[in-house]
């Protein structure tokens, strides 16, 4: 019988916090190119507990609102960050007027969004003429290097998040779903090499996420060993790269 587990909200937001760090030089990079500091109102669309929009907030004198489809994360960051409005609502169907912002951020959320090209759409309408729309990390796991290989294991992972509704290549598909957003676009790639102890330490943070994610598809012993052996070939100094794509979307200005 396969089973589902949940993990608790302050779990999730401390995995979110350790994601953000491993993306951080990225987003430091993006927020300079999209003027971040001199922005007056800033949408995190599908900002989970609100670890980023803190972190947005931190780094520009404008209005900071957060916006995220689960109530009980929405809850969880009303409570930690103060001075930030986060609101309950779906990307896919924002509450905003349009043109409301100068800039829109997300950061893992096109990957889960059950419509990524009408969540990008509803983002740009949102958006002032002359607004930008930043995606800062989205992956792409067809792009995934590992060495040694281990198909049980990435295949089992893959089917687990593809059942939980994820688009496993979104990607790729950025530069496409901004374009027919009408934005123009720069789309980049950037990617850590996971190696030695760097994979352990990621390894072992996420460990117990993987073991939950296994057992959405395997049985809990097929998970165990599958998960066992995973943890050898990063004990015996595994690498592995997952590609993270980010685009930075222009809005025109009318004339
Ligand atoms: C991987 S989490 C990332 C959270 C946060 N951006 C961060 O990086 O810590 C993806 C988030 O997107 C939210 N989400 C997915 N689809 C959404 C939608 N259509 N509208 C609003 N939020 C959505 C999920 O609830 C979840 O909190």
């Amino acid at each position: 019988m396969v089973k589902r587990r949940c993990s608790s909200l302050k779990e999730t937001s401390e995995f979110f916090a350790t994601q953000a760090e491993w993306t951080a030089p990225m987003r430091r990079h993006l927020y300079r190119k999209a003027g971040l500091r001199r922005k007056s109102a800033v949408l995190d669309a599908g900002c989970g507990t609100g670890e980023v929009t803190a972190e947005i907030a931190g780094l520009t004198g404008g209005s900071v609102t957060g916006v995220d489809s689960e109530g009980r994360f929405i809850e969880y960051a009303s409570g930690q960050h103060h001075g930030i409005r986060f609101i309950r609502a779906d990307c896919e169907d924002l509450p905003f007027k349009d043109g409301t912002f100068d800039l829109v951020t997300c950061h893992f959320l096109l990957m889960w969004a059950s419509k990524p090209a009408l969540a990008v759409k509803e983002m740009t309408r949102v958006l002032e003429p002359g607004g930008i729309l930043l995606a800062c990390a989205e992956p792409d796991y067809g792009g995934r290097v590992e060495y040694p290989e281990h198909p049980e294991f990435t295949s089992a992972l893959d089917s687990s998040l593809t059942g939980k509704g994820a688009d496993i290549r979104i990607g790729r598909r950025l530069g496409v779903l901004f374009r027919e957003a009408g934005l123009g676009v720069e789309v980049g790639v950037s990617a850590t090499v996971w190696d030695g102890e760097l994979l352990k330490r990621r390894f072992e943070g996420k460990r117990g996420r993987f073991s939950r994610d296994l057992e959405t598809v395997l049985e809990k012993g097929e998970a165990e060993r599958v998960l066992g052996e995973e943890s050898s070939q990063v004990k015996g100094g595994k690498m592995l790269m997952v590609p993270l794509f980010w685009a930075l979307g222009f809005k025109p200005v009318l004339d």
